[in-house]
């Protein structure tokens, strides 16, 4: 025996037990659970790791609401200088909402300060207030236009922040690593988290929740035709969709039927809610998020000098609906509306589908919730 080949031998087990070790941490020890969430016999499916979804909802408690606050006739703006927003609130439901906010946003040590001179409540001196008073307006608007995705449960300052001043899952504009070469980065290869490190382009968020450029893979046509129809972009939706399923929790089969990933009228009512949180996304990036971006500190901006952004993973975080579908919004009705003179940004959702994406009555009408259910019921496969 030579000496290699029995150097060979006592590696075995080495590799062996490297590989053991390799396949524990590297994939999800069964057993597993499945689900089928569509009609029988077709693809529509949830596999979950019943230890993962234990972990998860731990995580994902809603804090207990705030006692409610006696009512009193007196609103805010009887007593107080600088309301914008806020001023028709009853003078306690106002208190009460400061002090949740201070909860979800900024706890102790912090508290009050982090957005108020003490010394004088009504002044904008400091930066975090001003993005304060839009974060309001975000959202109220996100549950008055956007129940076509937020539904009645809705969202709060918590859904994002979660006791954190700035939300835990933000993104930036992902320049890629330096190319000594000076080559532009291709986008690709590189492992990242924000596509569950799939070997796809590592930041379809740019592209898809802040531009508004075709998600799409199939082409209608014998051969692909024209802008967002090449393997280039079918590659950029492939990164997107690891995104989304990455930040719910969930299959691809929780939105597509696996015969045809494309067609709607096979598909899962999650996937037309999906369709609109797209846009909603996209809609709080650019009228909410981006205009603020002058009075956001460096120390706030990603390397680009953009601020830090929303994805499906900010309010998600792993399930399906944010908090496991925890209804708080309804104990802050002054959240659920928009309120206040202060010029509203751009309504909902009037981005047209691109023409490719026109396949069902549904896209034609983006803004009405209502007109989805309508439409859309005929076209759902039987459950
Ligand atoms: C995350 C930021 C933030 C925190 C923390 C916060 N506030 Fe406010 N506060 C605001 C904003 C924004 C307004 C203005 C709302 C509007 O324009 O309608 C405001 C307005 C006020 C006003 C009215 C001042 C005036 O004369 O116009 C009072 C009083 C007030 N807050 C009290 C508190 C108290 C007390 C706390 C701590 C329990 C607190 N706030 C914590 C953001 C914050
Ligand atoms: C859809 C998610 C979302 C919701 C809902 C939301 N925020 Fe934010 N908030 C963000 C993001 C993202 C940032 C980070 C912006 C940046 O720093 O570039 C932020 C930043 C802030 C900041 C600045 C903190 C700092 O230290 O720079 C304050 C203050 C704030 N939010 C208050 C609020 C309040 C108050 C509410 C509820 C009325 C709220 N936010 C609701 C996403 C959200
Ligand atoms: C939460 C729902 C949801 C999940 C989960 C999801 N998708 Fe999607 N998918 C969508 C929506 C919505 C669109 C259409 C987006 C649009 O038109 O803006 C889409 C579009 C697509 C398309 C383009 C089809 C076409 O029109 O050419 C492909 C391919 C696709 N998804 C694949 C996947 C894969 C692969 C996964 C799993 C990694 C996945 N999706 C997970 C909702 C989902
Ligand atoms: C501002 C917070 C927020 C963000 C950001 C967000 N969601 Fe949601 N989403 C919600 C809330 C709240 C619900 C629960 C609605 C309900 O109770 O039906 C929800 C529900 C959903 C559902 C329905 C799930 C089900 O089981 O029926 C889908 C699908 C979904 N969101 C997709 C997405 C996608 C895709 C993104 C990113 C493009 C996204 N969401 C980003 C707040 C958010």
């Amino acid at each position: 025996m030579s000496t290699k080949s029995f150097a060979h031998r006592r590696l075995l087990p080495v590799l062996a037990g490297g590989l053991a070790v390799l396949a524990v941490t590297g994939c999800e020890r069964p057993p597993m659970d499945a689900q089928q969430t569509g009609f029988r016999g077709v693809a529509l499916e949830q596999v979950t790791n019943p230890r993962i979804q234990a972990r998860l909802a731990a995580a994902n408690v809603a804090p207990d609401p705030l006692p409610p606050a006696a009512p009193v006739p007196t609103p805010a703006s009887a007593v107080y200088q600088n309301l914008q927003i806020l001023g028709d609130l009853p003078l306690t439901e106002f208190t009460r909402l400061m002090a949740a906010i201070t909860a979800w946003v900024a706890p102790a040590p912090d508290d009050c300060s982090y957005c108020h001179n003490l010394e004088n409540m009504a002044s904008d001196e400091k930066y975090t207030k001003v993005v304060a008073r839009s974060m309001l307006q975000l959202t109220q608007h996100s549950n008055e236009a956007w129940k076509s995705h937020v539904a009645e449960t809705g969202v709060t300052c918590y859904t994002c922040h979660r006791g954190n001043a700035v939300p835990q899952y933000v993104w930036t504009t992902d320049p890629g690593p330096a190319q000594p070469s000076r080559f532009v980065a291709t986008g690709q290869n590189i492992a990242s988290p924000t596509v569950a490190y799939a070997s796809l382009p590592f930041d379809p968020l740019t592209r898809f929740l802040d531009d508004d450029h075709p998600i799409s893979v199939v082409s209608e046509t014998a051969l692909p035709e024209g802008y967002g129809q090449d393997i280039k972009h079918a590659e950029w939706t492939y990164g997107l969709m690891m995104h989304i399923s990455d930040s719910l929790g969930v299959n691809c089969t929780y939105c597509h039927n696996s015969r045809s990933f494309y067609a709607w009228d096979q598909s899962s009512t999650a996937r037309f809610t999906a369709w609109y949180a797209i846009r909603h996304v996209r809609d709080i990036n650019r009228n909410y998020i981006w205009p603020l971006n002058d009075i956001l500190p460096d120390s706030r901006k990603g390397p680009l000098g953009d601020p830090k952004r929303v994805a499906c993973v900010t309010c998600h975080q792993g399930v399906n609906k944010p908090l496991l579908g925890a209804p708080m919004l309804k104990d802050y009705p002054a959240l659920a509306t928009v309120t206040g003179a202060k010029a509203e940004p751009a309504p909902a959702a009037t981005d047209a589908p691109p023409a490719a994406m026109i396949r069902t009555e549904v896209e034609a009408a983006p803004t009405a919730a209502a007109k989805v259910s309508e439409q859309a019921a005929p076209q759902q496969p039987v459950m």
